[in-house]
């Protein structure tokens, strides 16, 4: 058996702020890192968990994620540049192929045996609803508990596939505040909501075998001001919410006239109290209409959001129950806690 190369392994970075096992059992799970829109032979940054990734494109056009550190001096390769199938780093000019091993050490043509470890890590890659998502440790896809978006290839619905927002908060506050329907009376008042209207009707809440499953009923409008006059009088609103521990969600909302939207929030956990998120929504409605006002509205929605999840303490979620208040129209909520801590995340985060 080949001995697993040294550099190959790799730990919780030492900047971390996630408590050790924490960690440790996000690292299971699959998440998404960018749109693939972005993806280009320029090679970028990005970050999961803490752990930085270089994300590139080849020539061919194969989408590849490693370990953002050259393993000879640890520059970088997201500072370095794309040639054919190949990564160069830009110190000392290694050659890595797309198996993540060293093909080339420039300052030793002649070497031709060169040494395993020299080889990056890599991170698999599966694309999904416009994005690329991988796993720290996971390498097997097919037991994931992705979100399931399934209008996104359907010819009926729009797929729409917004800029993703960075979020100076944890995925956890994140998440809950997608599903939390007691808020939008008071944040969402300049945008969809009627801070006259601040009542939560009775809701169901049940558990699933990938999360939670909620549908809420209730008369507040999901139209933008100024178009509410589009639904018809008296008209109810049903608003499906479906969790996908730790960090998806997808909500269905039923429009007037058989309309669908569906929008899929998925966090990418850049570190324990930062988020890059990204919303792939659909919609079988105003599938011509000006995109750019899709983008306008959801951007404003999640500013909204933004200013209270980014100014919550703790900065996690509290999965011990008792160290925060709740209220019956908290059931969702409380639910997807409960569901963490099954998974034997931490009761106190750090604050
Ligand atoms: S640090 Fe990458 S080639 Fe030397
Ligand atoms: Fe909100």
């Amino acid at each position: 058996m080949n001995a697993i190369p040294v550099l190959n392994l790799f730990s919780q970075p030492q900047c971390s702020g996630f408590e050790p096992k924490d960690w440790e059992i996000l690292a299971q799970h699959w998440y998404p890192v960018a749109r693939e829109q972005d993806v280009t032979t320029a090679p970028q940054q990005v970050q999961l968990l803490d752990v930085k990734m270089a994300l590139y494109q080849t020539t061919s056009g194969a989408i590849q994620l490693v370990r953002d550190i050259c393993p000879h001096r640890g520059v970088p390769l997201s500072k370095g540049w794309v040639q054919g199938e190949e990564i160069v780093c830009p110190y000392h000019g290694l050659h890595y192929n797309t198996a993540g091993q060293c093909t080339k050490i420039p300052a030793q043509p002649d070497l031709t045996n060169i040494s395993e470890r020299f080889s990056l890590t890599k991170f698999p890659v599966v694309l999904k609803y416009g994005l690329v998502w991988t796993s720290l440790f996971s390498r097997d896809a097919s037991h994931a508990n992705f979100p399931i978006l399934d209008t996104w290839d359907d010819p009926e619905h729009q797929p729409v596939l917004p800029p993703f927002v960075d979020i100076a908060g944890s995925s956890g506050r994140q998440l809950e505040g997608f599903i939390d329907v007691a808020h939008f009376a008071w944040v969402h008042q300049q945008s969809f909501a009627d801070a006259e209207n601040p009542v939560v009707p009775k809701y169901t809440t049940e558990r699933t075998d990938y999360g939670l499953h909620t549908e809420y009923v209730s008369n507040v409008s999901n139209y933008p001001h100024g178009l509410q006059h589009l639904a018809p009088e008296g008209f109810l609103w049903k608003r499906i919410f479906d969790v996908y521990p730790p960090f998806s969600a997808v909500l269905k909302v039923e429009f007037p006239r058989e309309g669908i939207l569906k929008i899929l929030n998925a966090c990418c956990p850049v570190s324990h109290n930062k988020t890059r998120l990204f919303v792939p929504l659909t919609r079988n409605f105003d599938t011509t209409g000006d995109l750019q006002a899709v983008y306008d509205f959801n951007a404003q929605i999640f500013a909204e959001d933004q200013d209270m999840v980014e100014s919550q303490k703790p900065e996690e979620l509290p999965l011990d129950i008792t160290m925060e208040a709740h209220f019956e129209a908290d059931r969702s909520s409380t639910t997807y806690r409960r569901i963490l801590a099954e998974w034997g995340l931490s009761k106190r985060y750090i604050v």
